[in-house]
C-alpha cells in the first residue's frame, strides 16, 4: 500500500534547499524527475523527501538500494504458493506507475551487486520504461519524482556503482547539518525539554564534533536522541553514553574533559536493584546494600 506521509510539524529546512524543492515540484509537472541528495548521516535527507511528499500531498515509497543483491530484486520475486511457483509482484512496480508518487532510494551507492542498479537505470533514464517478462512493460507515471540519497563519507558519487551516465540524470542537492539555532529550536519542539537543556546539549554536541578523536558524527538524529533522553529524566551524561557510538574508552576519556567544563555531568553511584514485573509495580526495588541483613545471610549461607 502507497501511503502520503504525515507532515512534520517542525521540519525546517534552508531557502536554498526550499529553492530547489521548488523547482523540482515544477518540473516534475512536465515530466518525471530524478533528485540525488547528497549529505552527512543523519544530516536530514530521508526527512527532507518525507516533508516534500508530505506537504504536497503525494505518496512516499522508500527502498534500500543498499541491501540489493540482484537486478530485478525489487520489482518481485518467485514464490511457492499451493505447490506452484508464481511471480510475487513488490512494491516498486506498484510505486512507479502511481501518477506523481515520490520514489526514495536510498543508499543508491552501496548495492550489494554491481548489476543490481541494471534495471533501475532504464527507469530513471530517459526510457522511463523496462520491459519485464513477468510483469509487462513498465511505465513510469506522470509526476513522479526519485529521490536517492547516498551518505557522504562512504564512497561518495565517482564509484562504478553509481555510472556517469546515470549520475548525469539527476539533479544534485549538498546538505550539511543543521546550524545551532534551528537545530535547537527542533531539539525544544520535538522532545519537550527546555531552553537552558537544549544549550547544554548543543554546546556538548560542538564539543563533540571538533573532538577528532570520535570516530563518529554527531548528528541532528544523535542530539535529537540526547534530547529525548533528556526529556525523559536522564542526566546529559546518561543520554550521551546512550546515544553517541563510540567505544569505551573514548566515551570515558569524553565525559571526564566534559565533567571538567560542566558541574552537572555526574552520573550517580551504579548499584544493582532486582528487576522484575513484581518489584516494578509495588516501587519497592532497594539496592543489596540495604537489604535486612538476615537476607544476606540466607543468601551467604547458599553460596
Ligand atoms: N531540517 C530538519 N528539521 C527537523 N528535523 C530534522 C531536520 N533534519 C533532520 N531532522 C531530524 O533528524 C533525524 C535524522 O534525520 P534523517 O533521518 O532525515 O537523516 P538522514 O540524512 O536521512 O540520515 P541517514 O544518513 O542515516 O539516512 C530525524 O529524526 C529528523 O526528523
Ligand atoms: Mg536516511
Amino acid at each position: 500500500m502507497l501511503f502520503i506521509p504525515e507532515e512534520d510539524p517542525y521540519y525546517y529546512a534552508s531557502s536554498n534547499v526550499l529553492g530547489t524543492i521548488d523547482k523540482i515540484e515544477k518540473l516534475s509537472k512536465r515530466h518525471p524527475v530524478n533528485v540525488l541528495i547528497a549529505g552527512k548521516q543523519g544530516c536530514g535527507k530521508s526527512s527532507l523527501v518525507k516533508q516534500y511528499a508530505a506537504v504536497h500531498r503525494r505518496p512516499l515509497a522508500t527502498f534500500q538500494v543498499g541491501i540489493l543483491s540482484e537486478p530485478g530484486q525489487l520489482f518481485g520475486e518467485y514464490a511457492l504458493e499451493g505447490g506452484e511457483t508464481k511471480y510475487k509482484q513488490f512494491l516498486f512496480p506498484q510505486a512507479l506507475q502511481t501518477p506523481n508518487c515520490v520514489i526514495h532510494l536510498e543508499e543508491i551507492n552501496r548495492p550489494e551487486h554491481p548489476k543490481a542498479l541494471n534495471m533501475l537505470f532504464s527507469i530513471l533514464s530517459d526510457d522511463r520504461q523496462v520491459w519485464m517478462d513477468e510483469l509487462g512493460l513498465l511505465k513510469v507515471a506522470p509526476g513522479v519524482v526519485f529521490f536517492a540519497t547516498l551518505n557522504e563519507g562512504d564512497e561518495f558519487i565517482g564509484t562504478e556503482l553509481l555510472d556517469a551516465a546515470l549520475r548525469d540524470r539527476f539533479y544534485l542537492m549538498l546538505m550539511d547539518y543543521l546550524p545551532n539555532e534551528v537545530e535547537r529550536e527542533i531539539l525544544i519542539n520535538k522532545t519537550g525539554i527546555t531552553g537552558k537543556q537544549a544549550d547544554d546539549i548543543i554546546d556538548i554536541a560542538n564539543a563533540l564534533r571538533s573532538n577528532p578523536t570520535l570516530l563518529t558524527e554527531i548528528s541532528t538524529r544523535t542530539t535529537l536522541m540526547i534530547a529525548e533522553m533528556v526529556s525523559v529524566g536522564a542526566t546529559l551524561a546518561e543520554a550521551i553514553s546512550n546515544s553517541v557510538q563510540t567505544n569505551k574508552e573514548a566515551l570515558e576519556s569524553l565525559l571526564i574533559s566534559l565533567h571538567m567544563e560542566k558541574g552537572y555531568l555526574e552520573m550517580g553511584e551504579t548499584e544493582y536493584l532486582l528487576y522484575t514485573r513484581d518489584v516494578l509495580l509495588k516501587g519497592e526495588s532497594r539496592p543489596l546494600a540495604e537489604n535486612p541483613p538476615e537476607e544476606k545471610m540466607a543468601c551467604s549461607q547458599h553460596a
